[in-house]
């Protein structure tokens, strides 16, 4: 399974690209208010950091000015994935911008259907949104299953984008329910290598290695 990492806070992005954890960053309108920058200059800058796929996602709802706003944001870096709503203009500049060969990632899925169509123009990636299904007490996971199933079905490439993801079970069940991808905030991804009788057995075995006098180098 792929990691992407949610968000568009640079020092967080620099600190996991280190740890050799990511594939790749997915950011979307609200994160880069968050971060206060300029959109185009933030994705500039993250891509020339993570070599792997960094979705930027159009502003506007209508085909035609979501195609010119593509046109900016695929120019902006080689990686740079333009990412679409999931309504019917957002479907219809999903397909031609395929057919052009740009990467594209369709977000705010939240049904099977949607998903369908999602792979039927051809999407590089399906974001379905699992929390906010969580969130009005909807089983996100069920989602999850329910579209790797089509897919696998119709032997569909598009790849499935696990995305609002809140927690550190997210990631399990996205992993297996076959989740190509899982989009994940950065404080969630630093949480899974913690484990409490990992951080024990390791106080243990420094003190008994201490105990023996030695060193290895
Ligand atoms: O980037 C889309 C998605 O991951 C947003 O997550 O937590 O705002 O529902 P959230």
């Amino acid at each position: 399974m792929k990691f992407f990492a949610d968000t568009a806070e640079i020092e967080d992005i620099k600190k996991l690209q280190e740890s050799g954890l990511l594939d790749g960053i997915t950011t979307n309108p609200s994160l880069i208010a968050k971060s206060g920058r300029d959109f185009k200059e933030v994705i500039k800058e993250i891509c020339g950091i993570v070599p792997g796929p960094v979705s930027a996602e159009v502003a506007s709802t209508d085909f035609d000015t979501m195609i010119k706003e593509a046109d900016v944001l695929r120019k902006l870096a080689d990686n740079v994935v333009v990412k679409l709503p999931l309504t019917v203009d957002g479907l219809k500049a999903c397909k031609v911008l395929t057919s052009e060969g740009t990467k594209t990632n369709v977000t705010l899925c939240f049904s099977a259907n949607q998903a369908l169509l999602a792979a039927k123009v051809g999407a590089t990636y399906i974001s379905p949104f699992i929390g906010r299904l969580d969130d009005i007490n909807l089983e996100g996971m069920q989602l999850i299953r329910d579209i790797r199933q089509i897919y696998d079905n119709y032997a569909f490439s598009t790849e499935i984008l696990a995305a609002s993801i809140r927690t550190p079970n997210h990631i399990t069940e996205a992993a297996l329910a076959g989740a190509d991808v899982a989009t994940i905030p950065p404080a969630v991804i630093f949480k899974l290598a913690d484990h409490p009788l990992t951080k024990s057995g390791l106080e243990q075995f420094v003190k008994d290695w201490k105990g023996t006098g030695q060193s290895i180098l």
